[in-house]
């Protein structure tokens, strides 16, 4: 077993140690590196060459954080460049490049025997300080073979870059001053009147008379309008009709791509890849912000632990963790490092807060849950989101605590602005100050001054703010400064788009063919959606298939199909442009395999559900067969084949917003068609489309494979068949639980214990918390994915297994091997449980994962440090603390498979 050295550094310019957690600056450097030695030392790694005998390994990771932001943003674009050499031999020397790092660095270097070493860290992004930086590593300190650098690098912006904030700062309180001071009550007001016209209808009624009202001052933004020609009209009517010329914003539903559309956000969750995620936002907001818009209404962060809601679609699933990783990426990738640049864009957090907790997966129910678990398992991704910088935060349709989110003043004054340091401004949900009429707790008037008072500063279509503020300050049911307030955060949030210096900004026709819909961007579309997709059971050895001589029955009545791809919220996505299922296999393996197709049944025959669906204008055809010709043509074409390929799942509009659904199986009309299928005997190869978690038990017990494809998108056929086939090998892993039967849900990994837990070896046991009916686990547990390949995992080493204060560190270390005959990628997931403390706790919560990508045959060992913040929980005083005594390490595949250490950690 190697022996290992951990050396936790965190460096900043002349600077030598800062606590992580409190970001604070300590001891100076000893040695003083110029930029001439470090280049110096470059150049002997060009001029000689070395050859290793006794090695070593150095891993060297970590992140890179912005100081000014007390550690807290993590620096999105930098360049890390080390230079590792053996100055009592110099032909020893390594040279290491990280570059465009995304805030997240992995390094690894071989290296030669028992020499002192040095590294020369060098690390630049633009507007901060360029780190310089001398390590070294004594000869004593390596009888071991591996040393695990974990560098947690604190950037501190440049004299030049704080002094341009401060400029920027200044001008933008300048020029707003000056705005505000001569516009008139009606004016302010006006700006925080967000209406809705254009290409879309999103929610229950539209805004009227909308270029009248921009003529007269009396709109500050506007969504569903895109593309640069029509935003420019819009622009132009506020520009040049109004008084101050103050430029409109524009939004739109940007949830998972613009124009390329990649998978659902669960779907993009279950890569378990941060820097792939943030890349799709890059993407859309380059697309986006070429196609007239500045400000796009994602990422959707709400926590879902109820999969009959449909807008589980739409976020990274039921871990607060992941989650909250996930939004930080998403708003990063959206807004870049600079707003005003003219293809980045605001980003709009939501729905703040606790949507994703409505009562029996109903859309638009009740939420009602204790302070404790908001604070554990819920507002974890918002505040990630809000950390990470995102401009604007939406507030949700629910009530929390019996007071409607878009009237809660804890919400969104206390927790949001005071506790999480929020600068930017909050918008409603569309009519969600109306609606609080409907909650019960006032008319129009009461609630819009509710709202204002809270901490709401622009009013999404109601107009509520427009209609009646203005007698709320003559009641004096609001001030004249809190108007005031809300005014300028809309006016700041402009100024930092750039808006003010140019209104058309994000109006470059020119951009459309360059930026829009490329070639690259669906060959990324392509790369998401493989990446996405989750093997939930294999047999090993259907999959993948064969390239050549196989006859395939394609069936299913999402095989052939384009419309439903795309999944909820594409909304500036064309389904036509989509790859269907059947074009992608024909496209990539149409000339050596043989592919035969049958329809096999209607997506659903249940008149009920598809008389809502087609009422929301869905457009969903029935085939005028009756079912059993639809089935008998499927078995017929089965029978010839080798395979069955069946491609199911749900409509596009059977998940998302207002599409909760109380049963969550496949529909009985694909049910039939499946047993028909599955009494051929021949294999079957159950390809889900769909965006929610499903009840799969019957179909997991007959299929030879499951691969869970979630929506995927414009790239959908080619995504599907290059992973059939082998051509890429399936890693996602998934983020919310499958349960085997409705009754269950909800139903989520890191639930608590009970007081008389249910042991399945004893069965017989009575008074245990269970059902009589069926098990209590899941059928799919959450972090569950298998791969074409298998993995092995070796016993976990700890390197200590009794620890003391908030500065010791626990390394674990675990060898994983891929036994299998294909290379591919294996997510380690690492959780902890701590069995006693003052409240009770989950029985165990995701804090870390690593991907791994391995040669088949290939072993490599990961390696995880822990400090105290993991151990950190909210307890019963809602105080973020950490409690001495025993922990559990588990580390594994899944949130079920793993194996633990046992440790304990002492004040
Ligand atoms: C949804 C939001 C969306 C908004 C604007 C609402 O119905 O809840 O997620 O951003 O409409 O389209």
């Amino acid at each position: 077993m190697n022996a290992i050295i951990y050396i936790f550094i965190l460096l900043q310019l002349s600077v030598n140690h800062i606590q992580a957690e409190q970001c604070v600056l300590t001891s100076n450097d000893e040695v003083q590196l110029t930029s001439s030695i470090f280049l110096q030392s470059r150049r002997y790694c060009s001029s000689f060459n070395f050859l290793p005998t006794q090695t070593h390994r150095i891993i060297i990771s970590g992140r890179l954080v912005d100081y000014t932001s007390r550690c807290k943003r993590t620096i999105p674009d930098a360049n890390i460049e080390i230079i590792h050499t053996q100055p009592d031999f110099r032909s020893i020397c390594h040279e290491l490049h990280h570059p465009n790092s995304r805030g997240h660095f992995n390094l690894t270097t071989l290296i030669a025997s028992s020499l002192t070493e040095q590294l020369f860290l060098r690390v630049t992004s633009p507007g901060y300080e360029t780190i310089l930086k001398e390590i070294v590593i004594q000869s004593s300190q390596k009888q071991i073979q591996d040393i695990i650098l974990d560098w947690h690098l604190v950037l501190m912006p440049s004299m030049e870059q704080v002094q341009l904030q401060q400029q920027q700062k200044q001008r933008m309180s300048s020029t707003i001053d000056s705005l505000m001071s001569q516009m008139t009550l009606d004016e302010k007001i006006g700006q925080l009147n967000l209406v809705s016209i254009g290409f879309d209808i999103t929610g229950p009624i539209v805004s009227e008379n909308v270029d009248e009202k921009i003529r007269y001052g009396l709109v500050g933004g506007v969504f569903n309008t895109y593309t640069p020609t029509a935003v420019r009209r819009l622009q132009e009517l506020a520009i040049n009709n109004t008084r101050l010329r103050i430029p409109l914003i524009f939004g739109y539903d940007v949830i998972h791509g613009h124009k390329t559309i990649f998978p659902i956000p669960l779907g993009m969750s279950t890569t378990w890849d941060m820097a792939l995620i943030e890349q799709s936002a890059r993407i859309a907001a380059q697309e986006a912000s070429a196609d007239g818009l500045n400000w796009v209404f994602s990422p959707m962060v709400d926590i879902a632990r109820d999969p009959r809601w449909g807008r589980i679609a739409e976020g990274a699933g039921e871990d607060p963790w992941l989650g909250s990783q996930i939004a930080a990426a998403m708003v990063r990738g959206y807004q870049g490092s600079d707003l005003s640049r003219s293809n980045t864009v605001m980003a709009c957090v939501k729905h703040f807060a606790l949507y994703g907790g409505a009562e029996a997966g109903r859309d638009y129910n009740t939420v009602d849950m204790s302070r404790i678990s908001m604070y554990q398992n819920f507002l974890a991704p918002y505040q990630g989101a809000v950390e990470a910088g995102a401009g604007s935060v939406m507030t949700s349709f629910n009530e929390i605590d019996s007071i409607p989110a878009s009237g809660n003043r804890w919400l969104l004054q206390n927790l949001l602005r005071d506790q999480w340091s929020f600068n930017g401004f909050a918008v409603t949900d569309y009519t969600s100050i109306n609606e609080m009429v409907e909650h019960g707790v006032g008319n129009l008037q009461d609630v819009s001054s509710r709202a204002l008072n809270a901490g709401v500063d622009m009013d999404m279509v109601g107009e509520g703010f427009l209609t009646t503020l203005k007698t709320s300050l003559q009641e004096g049911k609001v001030s004249e400064q809190t108007i005031n307030q809300a005014c300028r955060r809309i006016l700041e949030a402009k100024f930092k788009l750039g808006l003010f210096d140019d209104p058309y900004l994000y109006c470059d026709e020119s951009r459309t063919p360059t930026d829009i819909f490329t070639y690259e961007n669906r060959l990324a579309a392509k790369d998401f959606a493989r990446r996405s997709f989750v093997l939930l059971k294999t047999d090993r050895k259907t999959l993948p298939l064969a390239r050549s001589n196989l006859n395939i029955a394609l069936v299913g009545p999402l095989a052939d199909d384009n419309r439903n791809l795309l999944g909820t919220w594409a909304a500036g996505g064309d389904w036509r442009q989509t790859v269907s299922v059947r074009a992608g296999i024909e496209k990539l393996v149409g000339n050596q395999v043989q592919v035969s197709y049958a329809k096999g049944s209607n997506i659903l025959d249940d008149s009920y559900m598809l008389d809502a669906l087609n009422a929301y204008g869905s457009n969903i055809v029935s085939d005028e067969r009756s079912p059993q010709e639809m089935i008998n043509e499927a078995v017929a074409i089965a029978g010839k084949s080798d395979v069955i390929i069946a491609i199911l799942g749900e409509t596009e509009g059977m998940s998302g917003e207002a599409a909760s659904r109380a049963d969550i199986g496949l529909p009985e009309s694909q049910k039939n068609l499946l047993k028909a299928l599955f009494d051929t005997g021949k294999p079957v190869v159950i390809v889900l489309i769909n965006g929610r978690p499903l009840t799969l038990t019957w179909e997991h017990d007959h299929a030879a494979a499951i691969l869970e494809a979630w929506f995927p998108g414009t790239e959908t056929g080619n995504a599907i068949a290059e992973v059939l086939f082998g051509y890429y090998n399936p890693a996602g892993k998934l983020t919310t639980t499958f349960p085997r039967h409705v009754g269950q849900i909800p139903l989520y990994y890191n639930h608590k214990r009970t007081g008389r837990p249910f042991n399945s070896s004893n069965f017989a046991e009575k008074y245990k918390s269970r059902y009589l009916d069926i098990p209590n686990d899941p059928l799919y547990p959450f972090g569950h994915g298998l791969s074409y390949t298998s993995f092995d995992f070796s016993p976990i080493h700890a390197d200590k297994t009794e620890l003391h204060g908030d500065s010791d560190r626990l390394t674990l270390r675990m060898g994983v091997s891929n036994v299998g005959a294909y290379a591919g990628e294996e997510v380690i997931q690492l959780y902890i449980s701590d069995p006693v403390a003052s409240s009770t706790r989950a029985v165990r919560e995701l804090k870390s994962f690593r991907k791994l990508f391995l040669r088949s045959q290939q072993q490599e060992e990961v390696s995880f440090v822990i400090t105290t913040n993991d151990l950190k929980f909210y307890n019963s005083n809602l105080d973020y603390v950490w409690e001495e005594g025993d922990f559990i390490i588990h580390i594994g595949p899944d949130s079920v498979n793993t194996k633990s250490v046992a440790i304990k950690w002492f004040k």
